[in-house]
């Protein structure tokens, strides 16, 4: 067992969040049987000084949702690759995700964009590479756009980001991204519109240690997806199946039922 002192944790708000899809991507990352090889995050759950388990004390279903998920915007992201194998992913809102190790081609190059408080720790708590570089800035600003190579390609995602942003934030992104880098692709997710009332009740503990997830502001659907300010070839992206009936048969046929699928998270793909 290492005995290098765990690394300290403090964060709040929307920030916190990232400590949320860390662990359960971890969790399911720490099975037998995983369906999300991830070695670098089970390492840095061990390794931060943080009580993941009073905090995130929901079901092992989460875990196993997290997995898939991220696993959706794996594959898109490796389907760029193939196409373009030097190409630059620029990973907004980046979090502690792990994605670099988890796609790595030993060829492309990544951007991580996130805060100064996330940024410090990212760099405190993960491997360098020459070929990954952080950004600390809000992606509000303009700063993160100044110096990316796209001459060999270039992905954007934003996992887990866009629902913690106001709609006119939302597009000015994307009208920013499309001026500035067209013919680029876009990955995001977005929540449905229940989310923003399941979430709007702000403020006050909760009764045990849990974390009460922040106020979500931007939801989306079809419609919303295609009035994206710049974008074409809008499509979403469906997660793999999982474990189990709820993710290997029930889930499959929601995503395409059209009543449905409007109320589930939902993976987009876009061309600027
Ligand atoms: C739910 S976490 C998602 C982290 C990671 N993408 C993942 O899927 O595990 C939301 C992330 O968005 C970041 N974030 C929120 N607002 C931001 C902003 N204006 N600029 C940059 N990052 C932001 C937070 O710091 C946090 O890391």
């Amino acid at each position: 067992m290492s005995q290098e002192p765990k690394i300290p944790v403090d964060l709040t708000g929307v920030p916190e969040t990232l400590l949320w899809t860390l662990f359960f991507r971890a969790q399911e990352a720490a099975r037998p049987d995983a369906l999300l090889q991830d070695p670098v995050a089970v390492d840095l759950v061990e390794r931060i000084d943080y009580p993941f388990e009073a905090r995130f004390n929901q079901g092992s279903g989460w875990a196993q949702w997290q997995a898939l998920r991220a696993l959706t915007f794996d594959q898109a992201i490796r389907g760029f690759l193939a196409e373009h194998p030097e190409g630059t992913v620029i990973s907004l809102g980046e979090g502690l995700e792990t994605q670099f190790w988890r796609v790595d081609n030993e060829r492309l190059r990544w951007v991580g964009v996130d805060l100064p408080e996330v940024s410090g720790l990212r760099n405190q708590a993960l491997p360098v590479s020459d070929r990954r570089t952080q950004v600390s800035a809000s992606i509000i600003e303009d700063v993160w756009m100044r110096g990316i190579d796209d001459s060999k390609g270039l992905l954007i995602t934003a996992q887990g980001l866009l629902m913690y942003l106001q709609r006119n934030q939302v597009h000015d992104l994307f009208r920013r991204c499309a001026q500035r880098w067209p013919g680029a692709q876009i990955l995001w997710d977005g929540v449905p519109r229940w989310a923003i009332f399941a979430t709007a009740k702000q403020g006050g503990a909760t009764e045990d240690a849990s974390m009460r997830p922040p106020a979500m502001s931007w939801w989306m659907d079809g419609r919303e997806a295609k009035a994206l300010p710049g974008v074409g070839q809008v499509r979403r992206l469906h997660p793999p199946k999982g474990r189990g009936m709820l993710f290997s048969r029930v889930l499959p046929v929601l995503e395409r039922a059209p009543l449905v699928r409007a109320n589930l998270l939902s993976v987009w793909s876009a061309r600027f």
